[in-house]
């Protein structure tokens, strides 16, 4: 028996972090994150998150997919295979819409490049923490990276896309509201992953 995978996503600030090692937590899964996650993505990461090191966007397509290439077969899915279940902190769906949605690159293509960088291994959940820009940007605090120095605009177009997936693929999504209490958003995530994984999860504690 293979575990299951579950991906969150959402923009910046939205909460999916702390919200992801807190399930990872609770179901004892493994935890990883995009881009990095392994030596060689951590090291893609500096470069891709890195404001003042010019990147084309085809070039910052093909590193993001390049780091999930390598956490896919390095992590991912060994750690399925094994039985145990994995969370990730942003997946596939994050090129689609940052690359994609948001900068303009065609969308097909980078669903098909990222695709190509899974071997085809999709999320059997994906949490969408779906928050509305103007929220998000409050609540920023550190020196931004090159995501967060973008425009509302861009933002914006995070968000649309993200909701857009989530409504148009027939991939599992769980769309929750990230506006309210960690109390609030916590029980809403625990509800979505007893309902469709069937995973037992007691109380959070949050
Ligand atoms: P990170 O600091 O992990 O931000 P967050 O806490 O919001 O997840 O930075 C990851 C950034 O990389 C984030 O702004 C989104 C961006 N990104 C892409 O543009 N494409 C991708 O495929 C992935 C995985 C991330």
């Amino acid at each position: 028996m293979t575990g299951y995978f579950i991906a969150f996503e959402g923009g910046d600030a939205s909460g999916k972090t702390t919200q992801a090692r807190r399930i990872s937590e609770l179901i004892g899964a493994i935890f990883t994150r995009e881009p990095g996650g392994t030596d060689a993505g951590e090291s893609l990461r500096e470069l891709l998150l890195d404001a003042k090191t010019p990147l084309a966007f085809r070039t910052e397509a093909l590193l993001m997919a390049a780091s999930r290439a390598q956490l896919v077969e390095e992590i991912i899915r060994p750690n399925l295979e094994q039985g145990l279940h994995v969370v990730s902190d942003r997946f596939l769906a994050s090129s689609i819409v940052y690359q994609g949605f948001a900068t303009g690159l065609p969308v097909n293509e980078v669903r098909g490049l990222s695709v190509f960088a899974t071997n085809g291994l999709l999320p059997d959940l994906t949490i969408l923490i779906d928050v509305p820009v103007a929220e998000s940007m409050r609540r920023r605090t550190d020196t931004p990276d090159r995501f967060e120095s973008e425009t509302v605009e861009f933002h914006e177009k995070v968000r649309q896309g993200y909701l857009t997936l989530a409504e148009n693929t027939s991939d599992e999504w769980a769309v929750i509201d990230g506006s309210g209490s960690l109390k609030h958003v916590s029980e809403a995530i625990d509800e979505a992953i007893r309902d469709r994984l069937g995973l037992s999860i007691g109380s959070t504690g949050s």
